[in-house]
């Protein structure tokens, strides 16, 4: 994929590499960061020449708008060692694409294309060492945007911060998950703002997602605002099954986020002559096809989790376990797809894979 070259940026070299205190053997998920950071403003109808700059703090006003109405947006991307040594990032422009539905869904500028992806090719240049070469492991790219304006009147901001910063990671799941269905608080609903990688969406998660870690499981299945029949995601990805050989899914739309994972996911069953449904779930029929043998796969699907499988699903008070995992699984087969096309290891024949 080509990308627009990025003429006027500022890059301003960290004085001292932090990457020899890392522990590139024990890496787990979201708490080291790379040494350099990209950073743009929306000051007066336009986008600022970004800066890349170190990893470090920066001051903000109280008054920040960021801070009172959670107009604040994020995507998730992840960058690859390559088998060559080359670096690799899996679909960024599906990313940038969301960025900017998200951006236009909570009234903030989109990002132009050479500032998103081309800004993140000169970080990921300045910053290639940070990029583990260790099987399962990663550099999880992580673009933002918040309102700056400092006003405490509840309107859109006309000033913004645009920021990547990246981290080298591990697994986010380290282990098959228990997943509880959750029938009393709700994720999203028709008309709002599920579809978008909005900070709100997160923290309004939390409280149902610490709930359910209390009662010992891992993350939850939300299911529809209206009446908690149906299966929407998991938040921190979208859900799949395989129910009679099919794969099943929600479809997209104003509550389930257009997962980049997901779609790749899709289409890789697709090409495979797998027969591929989204469609609505409920609830009744997802148990009663464990029961009966029919559910013979539960997994979810993103950028942070890549295929993370579900062993167990809690419903009203009771577990039912998923059959244990085969490597003839289509969650083992697709996983190792995406992970070689990833790694360059079979030809990229979909074009998914951009090379720094
Ligand atoms: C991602 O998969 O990139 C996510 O955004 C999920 C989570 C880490 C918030």
């Amino acid at each position: 994929m080509e990308v627009t070259t990025l003429n006027d940026i500022e890059i301003i070299s960290a004085s001292n590499s932090k990457i020899n205190s890392v522990d590139f053997e024990n890496l787990t998920f979201g708490n080291v960061f790379t040494d350099h950071m990209l950073i743009c403003d929306f000051k007066n109808g336009a986008w600022e020449a970004p800066i890349i700059k170190a990893y470090e703090p920066f001051t903000i006003d109280p008054s920040a708008k960021v801070f009172h109405y959670g107009q604040a947006i994020f995507e998730g991307m992840k960058g690859y060692r390559g088998k060559d040594g080359s670096i690799q990032v899996f679909r960024p422009e599906e990313n940038w694409k969301r960025f900017n539905k998200s951006a236009y869904r909570m009234c903030m500028p989109e990002v132009p294309e050479e500032i998103f992806l081309g800004g993140l090719r000169e970080l990921l240049k300045l910053d290639q060492a940070w990029v583990p070469a260790k099987e399962g492991c990663s550099l999880y790219i992580r673009p933002f945007m918040f309102a700056t304006d400092e006003y405490v009147g509840v309107t859109p901001s006309t000033t913004y911060k645009f920021i990547i910063f990246n981290c080298p990671v591990g697994s986010y799941y380290s282990k098959p998950l228990r997943v509880r269905v959750e029938t009393e608080y709700i994720r999203a609903a028709k008309g709002g703002v599920g579809f978008a990688k909005n900070a709100g969406n997160y923290g309004g998660s939390l409280f149902a997602t610490q709930n359910a870690n209390k009662d010992g499981y891992d993350q939850i299945i939300w299911t529809d605002a209206a009446t908690h029949q149906y299966v929407e995601e998991a938040g921190t990805m979208n859900l799949m099954f395989v129910i009679n050989g099919a794969l099943v899914t929600a479809a997209t739309g104003d509550t389930i986020l257009d997962g980049v994972t997901r779609k790749s996911v899709l289409q890789i069953a697709k090409d495979w002559g797998m027969e591929v449904q989204e469609r609505q779930l409920a609830v009744k029929e997802l148990i009663e096809g464990i029961q009966n043998g029919s559910v013979t796969e539960a997994f979810g699907a993103g950028t942070a989790a890549v295929i993370a499988p579900i062993a167990t699903i809690g419903f009203e008070g009771k577990d039912y376990d998923l059959p244990e995992r085969k490597d003839s699984d289509f969650s083992v087969r697709v996983y190792n797809e995406i992970n070689q096309i990833r790694l360059g290891e079979i030809p990229d024949t979909r074009n998914w894979v951009w090379k720094v």
